[in-house]
Parts: C-alpha cells; sequence; structure tokens
C-alpha cells in the first residue's frame, strides 16, 4: 500500500484523536517502520490494519466507522496531493464517473505497485449513479468514506445507499447515489 495512504492515515489519527492516542497506536502495533512512514514509500497493508485495530481498542469505536472517516479525511489529502488529476472535473458524479477509466490510471503511471480496486459504473438519468466497487482488499468502508469526502469537496449534498454483494466481505459493493435536489 501506497505511504501517502499511511501519512494521512496518521495525520488523521492526530488530528482526530491528538498525538498521544497516534504514540499508543503505533507502539500497540508490531510495525517494521515504528510508524515513520513516507508518502513516497511503499508498505505492507498488514501495518495498516493492525493500526487500526488498535485505534478501535483504544477508542472504543468500532473499525469499519474509523476506515468510513479516514476514508472521508484521506479524499482531502489525495485530491491536494494530486491537484491535476481531478482538475477538469466539475463536480462528484464527474469524478466518481472518471476514478476508474483516468484517476487510478493515472496513479497506476506513477506508481505501477499501486493496490488499486475495480470500479464500474451507470447513470441512472442525470442525477442518480451506480457505483460497483471490487476488491479483493475489501476496503469498502474506505471507497464509501472517500465518496462522503468527494461530496462535501464539491459541496454537494448527496444521499448515498450501500448494497454488500459478497455476503458482507466488503470485496464487491454496489453504491447508488442520488442527488438531493431542495
Ligand atoms: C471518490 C473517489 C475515490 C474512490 C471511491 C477511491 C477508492 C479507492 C479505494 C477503495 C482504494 C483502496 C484500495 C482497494 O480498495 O483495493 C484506493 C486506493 C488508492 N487511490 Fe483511490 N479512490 C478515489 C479517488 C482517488 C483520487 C482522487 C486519487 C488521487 C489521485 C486516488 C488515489 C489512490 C491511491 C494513491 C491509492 C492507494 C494505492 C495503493 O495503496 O497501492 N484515489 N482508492
Amino acid at each position: 500500500m501506497k505511504g501517502i495512504v499511511f501519512t494521512a492515515f496518521i495525520e488523521y489519527v492526530e488530528d482526530s484523536f491528538g498525538d498521544p492516542v497516534a504514540e499508543h497506536m503505533i507502539s500497540g502495533s508490531d510495525l517494521e517502520t515504528d510508524g515513520a512512514y513516507t508518502s513516497v514509500g511503499t508498505y505492507d497493508h498488514g501495518e495498516i490494519v493492525q493500526m487500526i485495530i488498535q485505534l478501535g481498542k483504544l477508542t472504543g469505536r468500532d473499525v469499519p466507522s474509523l476506515v468510513k472517516d479516514f476514508g472521508h479525511h484521506l479524499f482531502g489529502t489525495l485530491v491536494a496531493g494530486y491537484p491535476d488529476v481531478v482538475r477538469h472535473v466539475g463536480d462528484s458524479f464527474g469524478l466518481v464517473a472518471t476514478i476508474d477509466n483516468h484517476i487510478h490510471v493515472e496513479v497506476r503511471k506513477l506508481y505501477p505497485d499501486a493496490d488499486l480496486p475495480s470500479f464500474s459504473h451507470t447513470f441512472n438519468g442525470p442525477n442518480e449513479l451506480r457505483l460497483l466497487y471490487e476488491s479483493e482488499r475489501g476496503l469498502a468502508d474506505l471507497a464509501e468514506g472517500l465518496l462522503l469526502g468527494c461530496f462535501q469537496h464539491f459541496e454537494e449534498e448527496v444521499a448515498l445507499e450501500r448494497e454488500d454483494l459478497s455476503d458482507g466481505a466488503g470485496t464487491r459493493v454496489a453504491f447508488t447515489m442520488k442527488r438531493v435536489i431542495n
């Protein structure tokens, strides 16, 4: 997993729960790096899983809600880190519709070893978009948080529904997004 995800995660924990919680989380996890990540590095996905489980224990929060929250935060970090990738996009549906054929394609060019999910989408009219997430890593909670971060970024009100098509494994999940028109 790319270092930008790790550095954004540590930043999310420090900002949301404070430095002592971040330090306890790191010291309570068995990490090769001792929590010293760089945004250009590549690290074992298992390290972030361990840290998030520790964070759950330290905060009493359930892991899926923490992953979702982190996804929300991560969207802002990614957009700030790669402004060119989203420059020509005018709204959240425009962005979501280009994840698979543009955004993650550019990510793959930058990092040939990136572990990226697969997405496909269908528009049901201009105000409803269905997105199918597929990844063996089962990070649908992260995807959901990223989508929420995306709606906030464009200051849009969008109702999001989620249907797990993988018996709760989070590896194949359909998201339906409907613009809320006031
Ligand atoms: C709402 C929009 C987006 C969604 C739903 C999304 C979803 C995801 C998910 C769920 C992952 C985790 C890997 C997996 O599940 O297999 C991921 C990884 C990643 N995405 Fe996206 N993404 C979005 C936008 C972006 C943007 C704007 C960028 C920046 C250009 C980006 C760059 C990355 C990077 C760098 C990774 C990590 C790859 C790795 O660790 O090897 N994504 N994305």
